[in-house]
């Protein structure tokens, strides 16, 4: 628990830069990371660039898998996850493209996409860190309520409430938010070898009230952190406020 946002994604941009460097990748065993998008991440990917500037981390050796892409927007969209990651992150440090990987939501085939990035995954060694944030309604990624905790990555239609919150990045018009996406499964997730979630804000504060306190149930997601052996949730004091 830390005091605010600043000081959460200092602390999760420390704790991921010790955990590659600690590994020692090299391009034959390269770190594998999983990736978020999302106002929550953005400070901590501030914090990781300046430390890879600083010579504190590098991302040479750095294979990343992002969680989830809307289905239909193409790469170079303003709103697509692609886009977010290579303006937020990845144009920001010493990553090789070929490392990077982001579902492709235009793909012809939404299935065998989502199969080959599972086989993507696998053939990578698994994913050592998984980072992540939730939805006011606990989801992850975009496993909204309902989703099975064994869910592995395919097609996820959004309910209205992510549309709605996601809206904002769409010049506040629902009609232009995509309805569907890819996304990692719940089960996805949670075969990293550690999960590092980040929750901060009042409007996230029942979520991660039903994360650590309530059952662990498919209509709050982020609940299945509870059977992971190694989930870290790193939030501020707002976002504990009914805890
Ligand atoms: C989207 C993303 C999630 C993210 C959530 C919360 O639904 N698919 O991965 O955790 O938004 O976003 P924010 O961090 O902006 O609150």
């Amino acid at each position: 628990i830390q005091p605010d946002a600043n000081q959460m994604a200092q602390w999760a941009a420390n704790y991921i830069a010790a955990k590659i460097n600690n590994a020692k990748p090299t391009s034959e065993k390269p770190f594998v990371l999983g990736l978020p998008t999302g106002s929550s991440p953005l400070l901590t990917y501030k914090a990781l660039i300046k430390l890879n500037r600083e010579g504190v981390v590098s991302f040479e050796n750095v294979v990343t898998f992002n969680m989830d892409e809307y289905i239909g927007l193409p790469k170079d969209h303003p709103q697509s996850y692609h886009t977010f990651m290579w303006d937020n992150f990845f144009g920001h440090i010493d990553i090789k493209k070929e490392n990077v990987h982001i579902l492709n939501g235009m793909a012809e085939d939404l299935e065998a996409e989502c199969m080959a990035y599972e086989e993507a995954i696998k053939a990578a060694g698994g994913v050592e860190l998984f980072l992540g944030g939730i939805g006011p309604d606990g989801h992850i990624a975009f496993n909204e309520p309902g989703s099975s905790l064994a869910s592995r990555t395919r097609v996820k239609t959004l309910t209205t409430d992510t549309v709605i919150a996601n809206s904002r990045f769409f010049d506040n018009d629902v009609n232009k938010v995509p309805k569907t996406a890819l996304t990692v499964g719940v089960g996805t997730v949670l075969d990293a070898r550690e999960v590092l979630i980040l929750v901060n804000g009042h409007h996230k504060a029942r979520a991660l009230y039903q994360a650590v306190e309530g059952p662990v149930t498919q209509m709050w997601t982020i609940s299945a952190l509870q059977l992971h052996p190694k989930g870290i949730i790193v939030c501020d004091y707002d976002a504990c406020s009914e805890l």
